[in-house]
């Protein structure tokens, strides 16, 4: 007499067909990714923990849609005008909703919506110095113009003219509006112990960008003396060795020490240098600002500052000891029990994808009046 039955199956039958086989499809994804090699450490379940990230861990998608038909969702969302696109590296707008599920903003990148964008995103570098390709003035009450930046100050041009244009800040910094970081991110429960992969080379360095103009002389200066005491494999543009993007983590992981070398030292600028190597199951041995900077953002185990060391002879000392030691060297991993590292885009076309749909998730929750003053000001001191 039952009506719950389809074609033919009721419904009992039919859950238990689904559970067994969603039982056999995480069996057999538990062994394939559990496989044992010397890989990089396996990738997370990226979608889960940016969901975290951008606070969404209480099963919501998105609360603005609730309770709404919908066709009428997307004529709600604010509109982010994407000025330019920055160094002309595009991407699929979608991408904001397929990598990290922001979907709270309308993202485009065509002009004729100037008039009606809730926010544009400027990218400094772009600015002419004339200011000639800023988009046009005045600009209507509710629209709010980003600074977008994500360099040093010492590698920022102060283009006269912009100090008090703008209404929101984007920035690795802390005190910027919208900060775009790669944090850690908390476990809902402590975990099981973690692996460490798998190590065949002692320190190794990537290097990109050698130009002195960048603010590199401290960082080269100190590899220059530590590199007398200890054998550093190198890595990337700079030195010939091109390292090909799927071989980024892989490579990363099988390295005990990974010189973590800011450009330049500015407070906050701990960038993706550091993150690549936690991601990887690797120790940074970092340079930049200070330890308690460093400590705001990850634990103060999990990493080894050069400031801790009176000169880089002692440096490398310490290193080839913990070489010896694997229980020490352990130490340096505890905190993965209660936290997870994101692991990054790491093609170089995939630089801007996060500060840009950070912006969209930002315009999607705030609609304040503001206006910023004094921009320089800010970044510089
Ligand atoms: C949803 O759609 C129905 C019918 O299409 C309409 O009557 C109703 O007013 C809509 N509700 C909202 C919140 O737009
Ligand atoms: C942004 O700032 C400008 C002036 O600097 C102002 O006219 C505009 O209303 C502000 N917009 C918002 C949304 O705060």
């Amino acid at each position: 007499m039952s009506s719950l039955n389809f074609k033919g199956y009721s419904v009992p039958r039919l859950i238990s067909i689904v559970v067994f086989a969603c039982l056999i499809s995480v069996t057999v994804l538990y062994y394939w990714t559990s496989t044992p090699n010397n890989c990089a450490a396996p990738l997370p379940d990226l979608k889960r923990y940016w969901d975290n990230y951008f606070g969404r861990n209480d099963g919501r998608n998105d609360g603005r849609n609730d309770g709404r038909n919908g066709s009428s969702i997307s004529d709600d969302k604010p509109i982010l005008l994407l000025w330019i696109w920055p160094e002309n590296y595009r991407f699929e707008l979608s991408d904001c909703k397929k990598i990290y599920n922001i979907d709270g903003c309308h993202l485009t990148d065509d002009r004729s919506l100037t008039s009606s964008a809730d926010a544009v995103l400027i990218f400094h570098k772009a600015i002419s110095w004339d200011l000639s390709n800023l988009p046009p003035s005045p600009r209507p009450k509710f629209q709010s113009w980003i600074w977008f930046h994500v360099e040093s100050p010492t590698n920022t041009k102060k283009i006269p003219g912009l100090e008090n244009l703008f209404n929101l800040t984007l920035s690795y910094r802390r005190d910027a509006d919208i900060t775009v970081r790669l944090n850690l991110i908390a476990k809902s429960k402590p975990n099981e112990e973690f692996v460490i992969p798998k190590k065949d080379k002692l320190v190794c360095w990537i290097v990109s960008n050698n130009a002195a103009s960048t603010g590199v002389g401290t960082r080269n200066q100190f590899y220059r003396e530590f590199s007398k005491y200890i054998e550093v494999h190198m890595f990337g543009k700079a030195y010939a060795r091109f390292l090909d993007y799927n071989d980024y983590y892989p490579t990363m992981a099988s390295c005990k020490f990974y010189l973590s070398f800011e450009n330049s030292i500015h407070k906050d600028y701990i960038t993706e240098k550091v993150n690549g190597p936690l991601s990887a199951g690797t120790v940074p041995v970092v340079l930049g600002p200070p330890r308690k900077n460093y400590e705001i953002f990850v634990p103060a185990e999990s990493f080894i500052h050069v400031n801790d060391f009176p000169d880089a002879k002692s440096l490398a000392e310490y290193l080839l000891r913990l070489d010896k030691d694997d229980e020490a060297y352990g130490k340096f991993f505890t905190w993965r029990k209660h936290l997870t590292p994101i692991p990054h885009l790491i093609q170089q076309t995939q630089e801007f994808i996060l500060p840009i749909c950070t912006a969209c998730d930002y315009i999607s929750r705030h609609r304040e009046y503001r206006e910023f003053h004094d921009l320089y000001e800010w970044y510089f001191n």
